[in-house]
């Protein structure tokens, strides 16, 4: 078999060099590498070897398949053929040209821009706070002292003593309260980090903060804002619901719940058969934060309330596991 092989790489060599037209480069091609050529021929012999010569008169032929292949290559890219060889990949102007492919927003971008564009027409302007936080302004400044479970680390991350990766947009309530003299209107979206990851947590995620101060709000303030909020983004006549609650820094403090999208509150599997749906906690701020920004809890009244982004967007979409938002999976990010 390998004197075989070097005798067809002989004969190549010697043709190779007479090749000066498409039509005999072709031939070249065929009676070497096409389905009748030389080297097709030599392959079906490998049938009658034994394995081991199998596997050394393989590896020759191959061999020689890259080298007549890399020798063809050259011809065609040749000056002799380049004519011809060019009109073949020139750029063709007929052809229609190709659309360049856009990306979509990210389905919690969506839901935030969408949020943030709906508190917009009520009033409310946007503010931002740092990822990173102090306990103080985490915790302490929000009426959530030392002992408190939710500081507890399985919940927070720590970047060092005193610092922490916020678990809440709550601090930004504070920021902007230390900056600013009410009355004022704000919500703050942004990341927010807790320890914790299932089919309905993941280690960060997103959040708004809303904070309203001025002379005279009260709780009915409170419903009436979130009454317009969730029907613009649930729909019109989409029901609410307010439950007691407790948070350390609203006081009265309430979680907001909806009749249920999936099955307008007869019972389904997503509402777990309550016919309610938890969309967010609020309450009338505690004079114990407005102390500690140094406003009068005599002089002012204020509500502050805080929403999952990754919890609504779930409800719109129906998404079932909140992990695939943070995957990348172009399959899942397509479709929105
Ligand atoms: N910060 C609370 C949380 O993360 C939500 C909240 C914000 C509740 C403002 C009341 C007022 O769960």
């Amino acid at each position: 078999m390998q004197d075989q092989l070097k005798q067809i790489r002989i004969e190549f060599d010697s043709q190779a060099p007479s090749v000066s037209t498409p039509e005999q480069w072709q031939r070249l091609r065929s009676d070497y590498i096409g389905k009748k050529g030389s080297l097709s021929l030599a392959m079906k012999e490998l049938k009658s070897l034994t394995p081991d010569q199998k596997r050394e008169a393989g590896k020759h032929l191959n061999d020689l398949k890259v080298y007549i292949e890399s020798r063809l290559k050259e011809i065609e890219d040749g000056s002799v053929l380049q004519p011809k060889a060019s009109t073949r990949s020139a750029f063709d102007p007929t052809l229609p040209g190709r659309r360049q492919a856009f990306g979509s927003q990210h389905p919690v971008t969506q839901v935030t821009e969408e949020i943030i564009s709906i508190f917009y027409s009520l009033g409310f302007s946007v503010e931002e706070g740092p990822e990173i936080e102090t306990e103080y302004y985490n915790f302490e400044a929000l009426n959530i002292p030392k002992e408190h479970p939710a500081r507890d680390m399985q919940d927070t991350f720590y970047v060092e003593e005193e610092t922490v990766l916020r678990t809440h947009t709550s601090p930004v309530q504070i920021h902007v309260m230390e900056n600013c003299r009410p009355p004022l209107r704000i919500i703050a979206p942004g990341k927010v980090y807790r320890c914790d990851s299932d089919i309905s947590h993941t280690p960060m995620f997103h959040q708004i903060e809303g904070l309203m101060v001025d002379k005279g709000v009260s709780f009915s303030h409170l419903k009436g804002i979130m009454d317009q909020f969730l029907q613009k983004v649930f729909g019109a006549n989409t029901k609410l619901r307010f439950r007691p609650s407790f948070f350390p820094f609203t006081c009265p403090s309430a979680e907001v719940d909806i009749q249920c999208v999936m099955c307008k509150g007869q019972g389904c599997r997503v509402c777990s058969q309550t016919g309610w749906l938890e969309i967010l906690g609020a309450g009338m701020v505690d004079p114990a934060v407005f102390n500690a920004v140094n406003y009068d809890p005599e002089e002012w009244t204020g509500f502050a309330f805080g929403l999952g982004i990754e919890r609504i967007a779930m409800l719109k979409f129906g998404i079932h596991d909140i992990r695939l938002f943070y995957e990348n999976d172009l399959r899942f990010l397509k479709q929105f």
